[in-house]
């Protein structure tokens, strides 16, 4: 499905449409693009995302999980519960890293109740008929079955609340057993419903991993995604998947840093981790903020697979957030990473390995018996000094010489250039990583100064991953229309030195709307709608208007840098060799309209273009975002007109981006 709204050429929208064919006039500026000498291959990984649990992206978000604190192992047992009656919190459960559980007991009366209601992520959500798995592990407290009743609420203005749904469960056993069942709401309730679960017979049950999907998850996985957040990331099309951090990797001590091997098996039994994020930001404080971890590194494979991305995840190098621990002591020595090396070893068994090795095989029981094609690593997140490079050197060694095929990727540090920068490059290099990642939360005029960042890198060196990056604007760090057109603007620079960059990816990419604590981000939503920002569609545009090769593209006869004299406009240019259409894209950050020609050079004598479609971005305010409750003030348009011969002319609309696919 073509995701731009359509317009028809002379019925084109107040804003006005990008293109407009007319006479070639003197003060034109003019794109040469030569066609017949394709540049580098742009690669398949060049366009992609990164995911990161900032935000409540991954429990709350992604991971459509509905029960906070599912197996009760907050550190407050009873977090994101309201307990009646006579409940008692065990530590003996059928799950051996998540042992808490819950009893009910009879409250001794008729008319008392014993129970408790989950609040879910900012509330619980539901559809009208729509349907809710609900599972729950249990067992009889005493000889006799047990019943309990699980209802949907909605609490009312009143403090009444309404019963939307309810379903009755018989526990038969004195042995731990899991039991589902379905809900289906009589009404649709978009904030602060709950779910309830009562003791409805004297004898007590023990319950255990208390869960609520949606019926319709991405792809129907029962252990499922949002199909709303899964779909909106497929639709941009990503050549490469980072996850799952970003800082999570680092952790704020050793203890708290993502281990993978904690999020793979049976969802029951993955132990809780703390969320750096819960405590990052003292201003965004957010005390339930953990990681159940369901959403872990199965889940990623399997989705990066049914995106078509390449999975790049990446790990600890044994190094604590540095920011935060200035101490050594809060790392692993590095005559101790043996474990962490290891760690990395297995995880490409996990990936790759055959179903007769131990991690391989834990792949194929949990529903993947091929491999998920890892080929790339990342070792650190934002690492930084010798004491990064002395660790990373340990991980080198151990993975060329038992996985040559895997490309690994080193760090830069946290900052886009000086001495972290400057240091880590070249060291780098010496250790022939194969890619380097770099990240930069810039402002507008640092992502509009650097157009030719990328022109005068070695080319013999590592190849360049932009890992994260977003146009935070100066004093209104927001979604808004600019930061989407700086940041459009700064990729024609990704694009025209594809032959060293090789992947970028925006960050970061989701937040809830009630729980974030860093923002920009690419995608916000609520418990039930999402949004994508003007960033998201500039990430979708190029993404899904890549090309295949470069094709070399001056601006009046000089290379593209966005330096003075040059009108503020951007661009690159790419053939696509599946088409064989030519790509242009264009960025005028200026507040001039501009007429430019395009002129395609090397085209066969008789050859003529025929057609030209033009999908655009444009705002009537630069300040113009889009929200849940007004999603559509910033979205791509699409016309197109027929054109013949070898060039042609259009008006670039001020403060505009524009893919030009031309036939
Ligand atoms: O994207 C948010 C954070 O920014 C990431 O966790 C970290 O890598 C960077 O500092």
């Amino acid at each position: 499905m073509n995701p731009f709204v359509k317009i028809a050429v002379g019925i084109l929208p107040m804003l006005g449409t990008a293109l407009s064919v007319r006479a070639v006039e003197n003060d034109i500026t003019q794109f040469d693009i030569r066609v017949n000498k394709p540049g580098a291959e742009i690669a398949p990984t060049m366009y992609g995302l990164f995911f990161e649990d900032i935000n409540y992206a991954a429990d709350g978000g992604l991971y459509a999980e509905m029960i906070k604190n599912r197996s009760f192992e907050f550190p407050d047992r009873l977090m994101g519960w309201r307990s009646f009656g006579k409940v008692s919190v065990m530590d003996d459960g059928p799950f051996e890293r998540n042992p808490h559980y819950v009893r009910l007991l009879s409250p001794g009366h008729k008319d008392k109740r014993t129970g408790l209601d989950n609040e879910g992520f900012f509330g619980i959500a539901f559809v009208q008929d729509s349907t809710y798995r609900f599972s729950v592990w249990a067992r009889q407290v005493s000889d006799k079955p047990s019943r309990m009743i699980v209802e949907l609420i909605e609490p009312d203005a009143d403090g009444e609340s309404q019963v939307c749904g309810s379903v009755k469960i018989k526990v038969t056993s004195k042995d731990w057993k899991k039991y589902t069942a379905t809900l289906k709401p009589d009404r649709t309730v978009s904030k602060d419903g709950r779910l309830r679960i009562f003791l409805d017979s004297p004898e007590g049950v023990d319950i255990e991993h208390v869960s609520l999907f949606p019926s319709n998850t991405w792809r129907g996985h029962e252990n499922g995604l949002r199909a709303d957040l899964a779909t909106l990331l497929a639709e941009t099309k990503p050549g490469v998947f980072r996850f799952p951090g970003g800082c999570i990797v680092e952790g704020t001590d050793l203890a708290t840093r993502y281990q993978w091997k904690n999020t793979v098996g049976p969802v029951e039994n993955r132990p809780l981790n703390e969320n750096r994020w819960h405590y990052t930001f003292p201003r965004r404080f957010y005390p339930d903020y953990y990681q159940s971890n369901g959403l872990g590194f199965y889940e990623y494979f399997l989705l990066s697979e049914e995106m078509g991305a390449a999975p790049l995840p990446v790990i600890s190098v044994g190094l604590a957030c540095q920011y935060q621990n200035r101490n050594p002591e809060a790392h692993v020595p590095v005559d101790s990473l043996q474990p962490y090396i290891q760690d990395a070893l297995d995880l490409i068994e996990f990936a790759n390995g055959d179903t007769t090795t131990v991690w391989g095989a834990l792949r194929a029981e949990m529903g993947h018996p091929a491999s998920f094609g890892l080929k790339y690593l990342a070792v650190g997140n934002e690492q930084w000094g010798p004491e990064y490079v002395e660790r990373l050197t340990k991980f080198v060694d151990a993975l060329r010489s038992a996985h040559p095929e895997i490309e690994i990727v080193g760090s830069s540090g946290p900052q886009s250039e000086g001495e972290q920068f400057d240091y880590l490059w070249p060291e780098m290099k010496r250790l022939k990583v194969d890619l380097v990642d770099e990240h930069f939360y810039r402002p507008e005029d640092w992502f509009l100064s650097q157009g030719a960042r990328y022109d005068s890198y070695d080319r013999k060196g590592p190849k360049v991953f932009a890992g994260e990056y977003a146009c935070h604007g100066k004093g209104y760090k927001r979604n808004h229309f600019n930061a989407a057109l700086c940041e459009a603007a700064f990729m024609t620079g990704l694009e025209r030195n594809a032959d060293i960059v090789r992947m970028a990816t925006y960050a970061p990419l989701f937040a809830h709307v009630e729980g974030w604590q860093w923002r920009p981000d690419m995608i916000w939503f609520d418990n039930l709608r999402s949004v994508p920002t003007a960033s998201y569609y500039v990430q979708q545009l190029y993404s899904t208007y890549k090309g295949s090769r470069v094709l070399p593209l001056t601006m009046d006869g000089k290379p593209v840098t966005g330096a003075e004299g040059q009108h503020g406009l951007f661009a690159s240019a790419a053939l696509d060799d599946s088409t064989g259409h030519y790509i242009i894209k264009v960025a005028n950050t200026s507040s001039e309209p501009r007429d430019v020609r395009f002129n395609f050079m090397g085209m066969r004598k008789k050859a003529s273009l025929s057609e030209v479609r033009v999908i655009y971005l444009r705002a009537a305010d630069k300040r113009a975002e889009n929200t849940l409750d007004r999603p559509d003030v910033v979205k791509p348009y699409e016309t197109s007109t027929t054109i013949s011969g070898q060039d042609f002319s259009a008006v670039v609309q001020p403060e505009s981006f524009a893919v030009y696919i031309v036939k």
